[in-house]
C-alpha cells in the first residue's frame, strides 16, 4: 500500500549538512523521523540516543543498522557525562528532542519517571547543548527542537476555539504537567541564554510503530485478537489525529525554517470523538483483514470506567505554521487510519513480541475486568 501522498524534500535542505542527534528515536514519532530524515537527507550524519526502555525498539530501525551514516547509542537522557561525550565525538549541531514517559494512563500509575525523564531529563540535555554551544562560539544555526504536546494546554469545551501557541498552560495529567515543565526550560534557555531552541506541540499521532498500549494500536490489535475494544466512560472525547508522516514532516521544517525562541502548533485538522474513530477502525478492519475471530469487529466496543482527569478535547489552531512556514497536513483521516490497519496487518511479527508478561500486568491494571 502506498500513500497518495507524495512528500517532496525540495527547498528544505538549505541548512545541510546536519550532523543530528535523535533522541527517543526508537520509540514511536522518533523511528518514523529517523526514517524520514534519511530518506530527505541521505548524507547526514544521524545519532539515535534512546534508553530502550519499554516503549523503545531497536527493531524499528534494523534498516538503517549497517548505513555508515547512522549511530545508535543505547544511554540514557540524564546522563550528562554520556551526553557531553557523543555532543563533542559527533560534532553536533542539531538536536531533535522526542525522548519522553509518553503515556497518560502510566502517569497516572507512577509519575516518578515522568518527572526524572520529562523534566530533569530535558534539562541535563539543554545544560549540555547549552555549555556545547558556547565552548563552539554560539553558532547561530544550531538548533535545539524540542517536541512537546497539545495535552499542556488543558482541556477544551465543546465550542471553545482551538489551542493557538498563545493558549495558557493548564496540564491536567501528570504526564502533561511534566511535558509542561520542560517546555519552560526550553522556552527559558532562549530567552535567558539565546540559545536557539524551537518548540512544537503536537497534537494525537498514529501510523506505524506505535507502541500497543495507546488507543489507535490498541484497537487494531484487540480486533485482530477478537478482545474487546475498551472505550474510555462515554466515548465523546474529541481528538485531532495526526498522521505520523505529516507530523515528521512538519518537525524537518521547523527545524530548517523555523525562528529560534517560538513555538509551533502542530494539528491533523482531524477531530472526531473516541467512539466514531473506533467504529471507523473497526469498518476498515473488517474490509482489510481476510480473517477477524469477530466479526463485523464493533461488537467488540465495550465501555470500560473513565481515565481519572479524562481531557474532554483537544484541538490545533494551525494557522501559525501553515501562514509562516506553508506546512499543512496532507493525509485526512479516512486514509491515515487505511494506513495503519494495513501496516498492523502486515506487521504481526513487529507487535506481537510486545504482548509481553509485562504488558499484561500493565493492561490488568488499567482494563481491571
Ligand atoms: P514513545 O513512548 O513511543 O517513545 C519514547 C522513546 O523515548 C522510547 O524509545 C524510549 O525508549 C525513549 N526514552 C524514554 N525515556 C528515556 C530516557 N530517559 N533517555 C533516553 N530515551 C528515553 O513516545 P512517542 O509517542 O514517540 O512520543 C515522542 C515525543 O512526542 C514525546 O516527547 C511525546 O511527549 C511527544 N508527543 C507524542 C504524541 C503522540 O501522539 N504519540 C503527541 C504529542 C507529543
Ligand atoms: P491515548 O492514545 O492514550 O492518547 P492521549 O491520552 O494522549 O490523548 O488516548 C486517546 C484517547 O482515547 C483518549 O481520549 C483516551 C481514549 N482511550 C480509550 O478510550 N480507551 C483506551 O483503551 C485508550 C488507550 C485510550
Amino acid at each position: 500500500m502506498t500513500l497518495a501522498v507524495q512528500y517532496s524534500y525540495d527547498n528544505i535542505g538549505i541548512r545541510s549538512p546536519h550532523r543530528i542527534m535523535i533522541t527517543g528515536g526508537a520509540g514511536f514519532i522518533g523511528s518514523n523521523f529517523v526514517h524520514h530524515w534519511f530518506s530527505a537527507y541521505p548524507n547526514d550524519r544521524v545519532v539515535v540516543l534512546d534508553a530502550l526502555t519499554y516503549a523503545g525498539n531497536r527493531k524499528n530501525l534494523a534498516s538503517l543498522e549497517n548505513n555508515p551514516n547512522f549511530r545508535f547509542v543505547e544511554g540514557n537522557i540524564c546522563d550528562r557525562a554520556l551526553i557531553d561525550r557523543l555532543l563533542q565525538e559527533e560534532q553536533i549541531n542539531t538536536i531533535a528532542h522526542f525522548a519522553a514517559e509518553s503515556h497518560v494512563d502510566r502517569s497516572i500509575l507512577g509519575p516518578d519517571a515522568f518527572v526524572q525523564t520529562n523534566v530533569v531529563g530535558t534539562f541535563t540535555l539543554l545544560e549540555a547543548f547549552r555549555q556545547y554551544w558556547l565552548a563552539q562560539g554560539q553558532p547561530d544555526h544550531y538548533r535545539f527542537l524540542h517536541v512537546s504536546t497539545d495535552e499542556v494546554y488543558g482541556s477544551l469545551g465543546p465550542h471553545d476555539h482551538a489551542f493557538t501557541e498563545k493558549t495558557p498552560y493548564a496540564p491536567n495529567s501528570p504526564y502533561s504537567a511534566s511535558k509542561a515543565g520542560s517546555d519552560h526550560l526550553a522556552r527559558a534557555y532562549y530567552h535567558t541564554y539565546g540559545m536557539p531552541t524551537v518548540i512544537t506541540n503536537c497534537s494525537n499521532n498514529y501510523g506505524p510503530y506505535h507502541y500497543p498500549e495507546k488507543l489507535i494500536p490498541l484497537m487494531c490489535i484487540n480486533a485482530l485478537l477478537g478482545k474487546p475494544l475498551p472505550v474510555y466512560g462515554d466515548g465523546q472525547n474529541v481528538r485531532d489525529w495526526l498522521y505520523v508522516l505529516d507530523h515528521c514532516r512538519a518537525l524537518d521544517t521547523v527545524i530548517h525554517h523555523g525562528r529560534p525562541g517560538e513555538t509551533y502548533n502542530i494539528g491533523g485538522n482531524n477531530e472526531v470523538k473516541n467512539i466514531d474513530l473506533v467504529k471507523i477502525l473497526c469498518r476498515i478492519m473488517d474490509e482489510l483483514a481476510v480473517h477477524l475471530p469477530i466479526k463485523p469487529s464493533n461488537q467488540l466496543i465495550t465501555f470500560v470506567k473513565d481515565r481519572p482527569g479524562h481531557d474532554r478535547r483537544y484541538a490545533i489552531d494551525a494557522t501559525k505554521i501553515k501562514t509562516e512556514l506553508g506546512w499543512a497536513p496532507l493525509v485526512t483521516v479516512e486514509e491515515g487510519l487505511r494506513q495503519t490497519v494495513g501496516w498492523y496487518l502486515t506487521h504481526r511479527h513487529w507487535w506481537e513480541p510486545l504482548l509481553s508478561e509485562e504488558y499484561q500486568a500493565y493492561y490488568r491494571q488499567v482494563y481491571p475486568s
